[in-house]
């Protein structure tokens, strides 16, 4: 793991000050977002509670390595998915929000959690949300009425609602990318989570409708001709795959998310 250096440091802050620069420019009105409440949040959202832990600092480089994705301009909605199930990949958006919700310049960050079939953003982050984007895809709520924000003022969340009978049709419906690009507009980085591509189709239909796709991979645990295979299930999505997250490394850190294209 290599040592963030300062001149990485100041890069990281000089795009964040331009971010900063384009939210003051906007002039969208403000979304309504509901407090969410006295929260629970699970310890392995650690960059939560512990700005200081060793592991944190591991998210604040995996941070780092994102915002330098594309040469300083970073993809402002971005799905995080993985071969398998139970890689690391909701624990990693969620630190990965959390993270980029600290950054100097208090980036807006919306994580949507996108894994109709079960989603646990909320249960991670100890919110009781029962509507989310499955009630907003199939019109039983407005956009106003499913987002939270939790005592970070600049995160906000959207749980997966209710299991619906047809995610992956509400998920490639003009609803859901009609909410992409009105989302995109009023915050800074959006982050989805979603099933595994190997399991079922959702990634790869969302991942097609934002700018990039970060994978998880379980260091230990996924083999390469799995991850080849879901590489090619993402590829035929034509999704743009922006980089790798390894979980599982020495001491259960994500080692690093590297350029891929
Ligand atoms: N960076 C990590 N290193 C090691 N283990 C991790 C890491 N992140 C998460 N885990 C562990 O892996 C398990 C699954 O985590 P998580 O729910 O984030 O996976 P997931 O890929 O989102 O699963 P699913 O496919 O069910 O949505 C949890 O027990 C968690 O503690
Ligand atoms: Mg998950």
């Amino acid at each position: 793991m290599g040592k963030i250096t300062n001149a990485l440091k100041k890069a990281a802050e000089d795009r964040l000050q331009r971010i900063d620069k384009i939210a003051k420019i906007r002039e969208d009105k403000q979304l309504i977002v509901h407090k969410a409440g006295d929260s629970k949040v699970d310890g392995r959202i650690v960059s939560y509670f512990d700005p200081k832990a060793l592991i944190t600092e591991q998210y604040k480089v995996l941070r780092t390595n994102f915002l330098a994705l594309n040469k300083g301009r970073p993809p402002r909605t971005v799905v995080v998915t993985s071969s398998l199930h139970s890689e690391g990949k909701t624990i990693t958006i969620l630190n990965l929000a959390v993270s980029l919700a600290h950054s100097i310049h208090k980036p807006k960050i919306l994580l949507i959690d996108a894994d109709m079939r079960r989603g646990r953003v909320s249960k991670y982050l100890g919110v009781d949300q029962p509507k989310g984007l499955s009630e907003l895809l199939s019109g039983k709520a407005a956009l106003d009425e499913v987002l939270f924000h939790m005592d970070l003022e600049n995160l906000t969340i959207m749980s997966s609602g209710s299991v619906p009978p047809n995610p992956a049709e509400l998920l490639a419906s003009d609803q859901m990318r009609a909410l992409i690009a009105e989302v995109r507009g009023k915050f800074d980085f959006v982050l989805i989570d979603t099933p595994p591509i190997i399991a079922v189709t959702d990634a790869g239909i969302i991942g097609s409708m934002v700018e990039g796709v970060v994978m998880a991979i379980q260091a230990g645990r996924t083999q390469r001709g799995i991850v080849d295979r879901a590489t090619e299930l993402l590829n035929q999505a034509h999704v743009k795959i922006v980089g790798h997250v390894l979980t599982n490394i020495e001491y259960h850190l994500p080692e690093y998310i590297y350029r891929y294209l």
